[in-house]
Parts: C-alpha cells; structure tokens; sequence
C-alpha cells in the first residue's frame, strides 16, 4: 500500500532546489509513497484572531495535510532558520488548539543549499518545531544537502545519477520504512487493546 506524504516546500522560488529536490523523491518512489506538494504560498499570515472563522487557503491547506499519513518537509535556510513562509505555514497548521493537523503524523526532514552546511540551521529549527508538534520525526538518515545548485538536476527537474541521488533513494526508502513502523504499531496497538478491553469484559 502507498502511503499518503504531504511534501511541505518551504520556497516558493519558481525554480528552487528544495522543490526540484521534492519531485525527485517523488518519482523515485511512486511505488509506495504517494506524494503531494502542499501550496503554502497562499496562506494568509497566521493570526489567532481568524481561528473562529478561518480563510478558506487555511482551510484547504489543514484538510490536505490532515488526509496525510506522512509530513516531508522540504525547506531552504534563511539566515541561519526556517524561512518565514514555512514556519507561517507550520503555525497555521497547528491550530486552533487542540485541533493540530501535524499531531502524531511521522515526519521527515531535509534541506539543501548551495552552501556547505546544507541548511542545518534551518533543518533543527523544523526539527524543534515537530518536538512541539508531537510528529516523530525521522532521525536517520539525515539530511543536510549541501552544494546543491541547478547543474545538480537534469531537464525534468530530477536529480542527475550520484552520490546525491543516491543519498535520497536511501531516504525515501527510510522515510516509507518509518511511517509504515509508526502506523503499524498504533495499529498493534489499537488491536491489543481491543483484545485486552473484550477480555476484561468477558472476565
Ligand atoms: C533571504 C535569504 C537568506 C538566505 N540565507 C541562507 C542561509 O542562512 N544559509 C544558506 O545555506 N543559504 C542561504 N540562502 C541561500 C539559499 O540557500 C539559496 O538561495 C537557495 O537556492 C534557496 O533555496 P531554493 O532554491 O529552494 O529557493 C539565503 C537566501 C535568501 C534569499
């Protein structure tokens, strides 16, 4: 069965890296991740005063990331953190209280720059944000793309073969291994405790 991803890319530059570095696991592993890119670009800034009558881009944007069973965020660094259209989006999905789409969904993170430090900062910025957000997040591998530039994709926006491409097959075969971990455990889970309440009942 494919899982349902809901890729979250926090530029909004026509031609940016994050995204290309999107549609590239996305069609690496269209056999059991079905990805869709979330638009984020959209939104309006978050602001508690419309929880009780939201705009309908928020609307949208929780009813698409609450259909998923797995959040990939995609995201450049600015200055050293998590660009501002990201973490607005972040914010919007988490509310109202109590009603957080993002909750217990498993998440993966990856950034990429052409810098050399491939967006670390920007990286465990999301990463404290999912803390909060109570997603469990990926751990490994880790992904902090560095030297990623436009000469790194082919003509249909893919990666080219190497190293990098290689790094994110390895990836995206985690990312599945993890959300499928995640869902069949709750679903153990909720069965154990099926079974334990009938037999209780039944005592
Ligand atoms: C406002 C701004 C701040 C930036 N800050 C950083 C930074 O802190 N670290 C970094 O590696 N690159 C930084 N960059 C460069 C981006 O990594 C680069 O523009 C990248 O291509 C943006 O990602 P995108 O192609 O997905 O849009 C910054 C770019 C902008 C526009």
């Amino acid at each position: 069965m494919a899982y349902k991803i809901a890729i979250i890319v926090g530029s909004l530059r026509e031609g940016s890296i994050n995204r290309k570095v999107a549609r590239s696991i996305c069609s690496l592993r269209n056999d059991n991740l079905d990805c869709s890119m979330i638009e984020i670009g959209d939104l309006p800034l978050y602001n508690q005063d419309l929880d009780s009558n939201p705009p309908p881009q928020w609307t949208r944007f929780r009813e698409q990331v609450g259909a998923a069973d797995g959040v990939l965020f995609c995201s450049p660094e600015y200055n050293r953190g998590i660009p501002g259209v990201l973490k607005n989006a972040i914010d919007v999905g988490s509310r109202p209280y109590g009603q957080s789409v993002f909750d217990k969904k498993p998440a993966a993170i990856v950034t990429a720059s052409p810098g050399s430090i491939g967006g670390f900062g920007a990286n465990h910025q999301i990463r404290q944000a999912a803390v909060f957000l109570n997603m469990p997040v990926m751990q490994a591998p880790e992904a902090y793309l560095g030297h990623v530039t436009d000469d790194s994709f082919d003509d249909s926006g893919c990666l080219k073969d190497g190293p990098l491409k290689e790094l994110i097959i390895g990836l995206a075969h985690a990312f599945h291994d993890w959300v499928h971990m995640i869902h069949e455990s709750r679903r153990l889970l909720a069965e154990d405790s099926a079974h334990a309440a009938r037999a209780k009942a039944h005592a």
